[in-house]
């Protein structure tokens, strides 16, 4: 069929045409933002969920909805190697910018962009980095103090109650979180924290991959109760056939029954393999409508695909001894698997493993999903490992009989 018509969207952050299963998810974030801008304690979200099951989309949506109801909204995404203030600097700049070009002058957000330019200040001294430029002098003895966890949250306050002012409020949305160093998390839960008490209209609301909520936990044993963690995970096979069914009817083409459980069990109802077999499927289809002939032709494609690219990209990353790990992981199959489990495939003793381990978890390609349990991060990476190192290591790998 024609692929100027295709409505799949396949690709990271991609606004798929059908957001699929996430209503409730939805009408949960539209009562949060409801109540923090009208001053009530809410807790914040902060959604969990392995790669490509939509979160970055969810955010993005979350930022339109918050807008739409009168909020100044940053998204922001961590990254493993950028400190948070670098991030937020230029985030809350504009937020306090727009707040000011909003009706006359403010001397709340007049102090609120003093606060930034002081918390700058310390940054800028410690990092060395480039000007932010921000022509204001700095409120002294506020956000200065060099110590992230006051800084952050007296810098949050300024913010809020700048915002209060001018009977708005701010969403501070963050992607990717679980990259945030501890004491990055810790600083930005104190913060959260503050405002909560003040009753202050400034609302959190992040993503990220499940080492999220551990890397919470630790960082402040109250995170509990400031913070929700709502899972986001595949879509059921309900949902996975709305995915499919309702961009597709919207040019007049349908999928056979066969066609869309045949999808299911090939994706799991992950959304971007969804999108990735959508889109495939529209392609390979002869004439409507998409039969499970299409879908058997699609799915060695879009596999051949995703080996390319959404599996490839990450593997590309591991060095040769990640590699070995995950593929002894890989061996042992999909889900949860003993730490000591993986040892034993290797041949090695936990403990010498444990390092490999923990650096695997912070580039986000595995989770400890309980305690001394490990899986991946990665939906069916299991199975890619497999294909691309087809040899298991063990005991005896790289040894000549
Ligand atoms: N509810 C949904 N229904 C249908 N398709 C969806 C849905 N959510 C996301 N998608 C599609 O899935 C793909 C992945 O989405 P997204 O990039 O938001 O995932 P992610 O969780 O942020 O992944 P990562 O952890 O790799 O950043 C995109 O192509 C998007 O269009
Ligand atoms: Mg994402």
């Amino acid at each position: 069929m024609d692929p100027l018509n295709n409505p799949f969207s396949p690709g990271a952050g991609n606004q798929p045409p059908e957001l699929a299963g996430r209503g409730e998810l939805l009408r949960q974030v539209e009562i949060l933002l409801a109540r923090v801008k009208a001053g009530r304690a809410e807790q914040s979200l902060l959604m969990v969920g392995l790669r490509g099951v939509g979160k970055t989309v969810l955010l993005n949506r979350v930022r339109e909805m918050a807008e739409a109801r009168g909020y100044q909204a940053v998204l922001i995404e961590a990254h493993e190697n950028k400190p948070l203030p670098l991030l937020l600097i230029p985030a809350l700049r504009q937020t306090l910018f727009a707040l000011d070009r909003m009706a006359s002058v403010s001397q709340k957000v007049k102090r609120g962009l003093r606060v930034l330019r002081s918390f700058i200040g310390n940054v800028k001294f410690k990092l060395g980095e480039a000007e932010f430029g921000l022509d204001i002098e700095p409120e002294k003895g506020t956000a200065d103090s060099g110590d992230l966890e006051t800084d952050l949250a007296e810098l949050f306050v300024a913010v809020a109650e700048a915002a209060a002012d001018r009977a708005s409020a701010v969403a501070i949305i963050v992607d990717e979180l679980q990259y945030l160093s501890e004491t990055e998390m810790s600083a930005l839960i104190m913060a959260i924290h503050r405002v909560a008490q003040r009753g202050l209209p400034l609302v959190l609301i992040g993503a990220g991959l499940p080492q999220l909520v551990g890397l919470a936990g630790q960082s402040k044993s109250y995170a509990e109760r400031l913070f929700t963690f709502p899972e986001i995970g595949p879509l059921s096979a309900e949902d996975s056939a709305r995915a499919l069914q309702e961009p597709a009817a919207s040019q007049g083409v349908s999928y056979t029954p066969e066609a869309l459980a045949e999808v299911y069990r090939v994706t799991q109802g992950y959304p971007y393999f969804l999108q990735e077999w959508g889109y495939q499927s529209w392609n390979l289809a002869p004439q409507p409508p998409i039969d499970l002939q299409v879908i058997r032709q699609t799915t060695q494609r879009s596999m051949q695909r995703l080996d390319q690219g959404f599996f490839r990209v990450r593997f590309d990353r591991l060095t040769p001894r990640e590699k070995v790990y995950l593929r002894a992981l890989a061996e042992l199959g999909p889900g949860p698997q003993r730490s000591g489990d993986v040892a034993e495939q290797l041949g090695v003793k936990v403990q010498s493993i444990a390092p490999l381990r923990s650096s695997l978890i912070r580039k986000g390609m595995i989770y400890s999903p309980a305690h001394g349990d490990t899986a991946f991060t990665v939906p069916l990476f299991d199975e890619f490992m497999r294909r691309t190192m087809p040899e298991a290591p063990g005991p005896r790998a790289g040894k000549k009989p």
